[in-house]
């Protein structure tokens, strides 16, 4: 089996008391994936490596992980497309936990800002389904894009996250989106006025790292980009409105 260098981000004191990069060498099949490096790296030399994983299978969200500079799914990325020379660290803009496990509150803290939830509107049955056939007019505004699942690479890769801790942050703003373009939602204007301050939309610099990480293929780049065209189209919607019943 091949070996490979793998450097840990550890949390247990080093001399200065900061975190430190340890490494060390282990050897994994030809198929492994970075998680697999990871566990052999468990049953070898670091037996108390913390670092988060669930389904395995790229859906859950858990592994995301900063491996050699760049947010990755560890689960889904095969140790063979990054090298043979790694270098594994916990997500970014996120506080560590232990090792390679961050605490994801300010990630989740984010989302509710931008109120996440679906709210139904008044005409519609909760207890009924409302499908929205693919060919209509109101299945291109959604402009579908493939489900979130929640793994904060985004965040992790947003420079205005680390300037500006406030900031929705490029996942919470994505949410936003699709709830203030589905007709069946009635809190747009109030999730637009949410979207709108100067933590929301607008604090983007469209620098496009959300988008390159993501590891379901998600532009929030893009979401973002309508978000601001949606409200500053509602600020004139609201001034000619006025303007006309006066
Ligand atoms: Fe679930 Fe990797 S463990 S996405």
């Amino acid at each position: 089996m091949p070996k490979i260098t793998i450097s840990v981000q550890r949390s247990a004191p080093a001399p200065d008391g900061k975190p430190h990069l340890e490494r060390h060498e282990v050897e994994v099949s030809d198929k492994a994936s970075i998680l697999d490096a990871l566990f052999a790296l468990q049953r070898g030399p670091c037996p108390d490596l913390a670092f988060r994983f669930s389904c395995r299978v790229g859906m859950c969200g858990s592994c995301a992980m900063v491996v050699n500079g760049r947010e990755q799914l560890t689960c889904s990325t095969l140790v063979n497309t990054v090298g043979d020379k790694l270098r594994v660290e916990p997500l970014r803009n996120l506080p560590v936990t232990r090792d390679l496990a961050v605490d994801l509150k300010p990630f989740f803290a984010a989302y509710q800002r931008v109120l996440p939830q679906f709210i139904p509107r008044d005409d519609l049955d909760a207890n009924d389904f409302y499908p929205i056939p693919q060919d209509s007019k109101e299945w291109q505004a959604l402009g579908h894009q493939p489900q979130c699942i929640d793994c904060g690479a985004c965040y992790s890769a947003c420079t205005l996250v680390t300037l500006h801790p406030r900031y929705a942050g490029p996942m919470a703003l994505h949410r936003a989106l699709n709830l203030i373009v589905d007709p069946r939602d009635k809190a747009r204007a109030e999730r637009l006025q949410l979207v709108a301050g100067e933590a929301g939309a607008f604090r983007c610099h469209t620098l496009g790292n959300c988008r390159d990480v993501c590891p379901r293929g998600i532009s929030p780049t893009h979401s973002i980009e309508r978000l601001k065209r949606l409200a500053v189209f509602e600020v004139f919607r609201q001034i000619l409105s006025r303007v006309f019943r006066g």
